[in-house]
C-alpha cells in the first residue's frame, strides 16, 4: 500500500481538550464560566448517580436511562426529556453510548430535524446547544468525533450520523473515571481503542497526519491494557488507555474504520453483544485477512503490540488471538450464544455496510466474511 502524502485531508478536533486525573471537574468550571444555567446531562444510571463528580453548583436535569449500544427508542426518550429542559448546554457522561446520544440531543432537540432526516453524512442543519463530552470508558473516543451511532428499532442496523455540528466544544477526559471499569469491560474496550488505531493505520485512506495517532495509540493499547486488566487501580496504567482511546477518536474521524467494524457490528445489532466484545472477537480475523495486504503495516502493529513480528497470516492470526484470549476477551461466537444457521444473514449485513468496506485494504467478499465467522464457530 503506497500512502500518498500528498492526498487531502480534513483534521476536526474539540477545540478545547482537558485531560487528566482530577479533570472531571472542569466541566462545572467551563459552564459556568460560560453563563449556561440550563445544563442536560446524558448518562446511564451508573454515571446519573455520579454527576457530582462533573463540579456543578447547580441543580441539573439528568437523563439517566441510557441503555447500552442504544436504540432510536432511547434516543426519543432523551429528546421528550431534552425539549422539556430547554438546555443551553448537553453533557455526555459515561461511555460511546451516553456521548454519541448527547451529541444527536444537541443537534435534534427543538431542530425540526428527526433522527431520519440526518442520517449519512452532513445532513445536520446546526447545533442545537453547547456540547461536552466526558467519557467513563476508554474505547470509543467518541469525545473526540463528529460521529454517532444508534439501533434502528425494526432492522436492528446501526445508524450512523455524522456532523461537524456534533463536534465537542469541550472534552473532558479524567482517566479516573475509568478506575470503577469492571476488567472483562477494561479488555473489551482496549480493544476497541486499539481496533479504531489499527483500523485508520491499515486503512485505504490511512495518511500521516493520521498515523502517528494510531502507532501510538497501538503501543499505549500493548503497554497498559495487561496492567490495567491485572490492577483496576492502576491509575497510570488507566491514564494511558485513555490516551489511546483518545488517539483512536483522532484517528476515527478523518480515516474510519474497514472490515474489522463492519464484520463485528452484525454480533452487536442481531445478538446484543456490547460493541468492544464484538470488535475484540473479529480483531484477529480481520488483521490476518488484511496481512497480504498491508504486510510491513501489520508487522508495524504487532511490534507496537509489542508481540513478534510476523508476516503470515495465521501466524498474525495466533499470536493476535492468543493475546487477546490473554486479556480474558471471550473471542468465540459460541461464548455469545450465537448459531450457526444465523451466520450467513450477519453475513449478508457486515457485506452491506460499504461505507467501512470501501476503507478495506483488501477487497472482502461475502464469502470471506462468512469464512470469518465460521473460523470463529
Ligand atoms: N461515535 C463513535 O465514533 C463511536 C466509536 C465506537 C463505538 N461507538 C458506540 O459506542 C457504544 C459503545 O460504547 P462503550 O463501549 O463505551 O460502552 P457503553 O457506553 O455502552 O457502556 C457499556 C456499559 O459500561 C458501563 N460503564 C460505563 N462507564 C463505566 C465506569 N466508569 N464504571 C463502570 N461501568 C461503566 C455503562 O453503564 C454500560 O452499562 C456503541 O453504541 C458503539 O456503537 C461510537
Ligand atoms: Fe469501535
Amino acid at each position: 500500500m503506497t500512502i500518498n502524502l500528498i492526498c487531502p485531508i480534513s483534521l476536526i478536533y474539540p477545540p478545547r481538550i482537558e485531560f487528566g486525573s482530577g479533570t472531571a471537574q472542569v466541566t462545572g468550571q467551563w459552564i459556568r464560566a460560560k453563563g449556561f444555567t440550563r445544563i442536560l446531562v446524558v448518562a446511564s444510571a451508573f454515571h446519573a448517580a455520579r454527576v457530582n463528580q462533573l463540579g456543578f453548583d447547580r441543580s441539573v436535569t439528568v437523563f439517566a436511562e441510557v441503555k447500552p449500544e442504544p436504540d432510536v427508542a432511547n434516543l426519543e426518550a432523551l429528546l421528550g426529556v431534552a425539549e422539556a429542559a430547554d438546555a443551553q448546554v448537553v453533557v455526555g457522561f459515561g461511555g460511546g453510548s451516553s456521548m454519541d446520544l448527547a451529541k444527536l440531543a444537541a443537534v435534534l432537540s427543538r431542530s425540526g430535524q428527526s433522527i431520519a432526516d440526518i442520517i449519512g453524512v452532513e445532513k445536520v442543519t446546526g447545533k442545537r446547544a453547547a456540547l461536552v463530552q466526558v467519557p467513563t470508558t476508554s474505547g470509543t473516543g467518541s469525545e473526540a468525533g463528529i460521529r454517532a451511532l444508534v439501533t434502528h428499532l425494526q432492522t436492528r442496523n446501526k445508524l450512523a450520523v455524522q456532523s461537524t455540528h456534533m463536534l465537542a466544544d469541550l472534552a473532558v477526559i479524567d482517566p479516573d473515571l475509568t478506575l470503577s471499569v469492571p476488567p472483562a469491560l477494561t479488555a473489551a474496550t482496549g480493544v476497541d481503542a486499539l481496533a479504531h488505531c489499527v483500523e485508520c493505520f491499515t486503512n485505504r485512506k490511512a495518511h500521516p497526519t493520521i498515523d502517528l495517532y494510531g502507532l501510538e495509540g497501538i503501543r499505549l493499547v500493548g503497554r497498559w491494557l495487561p496492567r490495567a486488566i491485572a490492577d483496576g487501580t492502576n491509575r497510570e496504567a488507566r491514564a494511558g488507555l485513555s490516551l489511546a482511546a483518545l488517539y483512536g477518536g483522532f484517528c476515527l474521524g478523518p480515516v474510519n474504520t474497514t472490515a474489522g467494524h463492519a464484520i463485528a457490528y452484525p454480533l452487536g445489532t442481531r445478538h446484543h453483544v456490547a460493541h468492544g466484545a464484538a470488535v475484540a472477537l473479529i480483531f484477529p480475523h480481520a488483521l490476518a485477512f488484511n496481512t497480504p495486504a498491508v504486510p510491513e503495516r501489520t508487522a508495524a502493529v504487532l511490534t507496537a503490540l509489542g508481540l513478534p513480528t510476523a508476516s503470515e497470516p495465521q501466524m498474525v492470526f495466533d499470536a493476535v488471538h492468543r493475546w487477546c484470549t490473554g486479556l480474558g476477551c471471550k473471542m468465540w461466537l459460541s461464548d455469545f450464544g450465537i448459531p450457526e444457521d444465523d451466520l450467513p444473514r450477519m453475513a449478508d449485513e457486515a457485506h452491506a455496510i460499504r461505507r467501512l468496506l470501501d476503507n478495506n485494504p483488501r477487497e472482502v467478499d461475502r464469502n470471506d466474511i462468512l469464512a470469518m465467522y465460521r473460523a470463529a464457530l
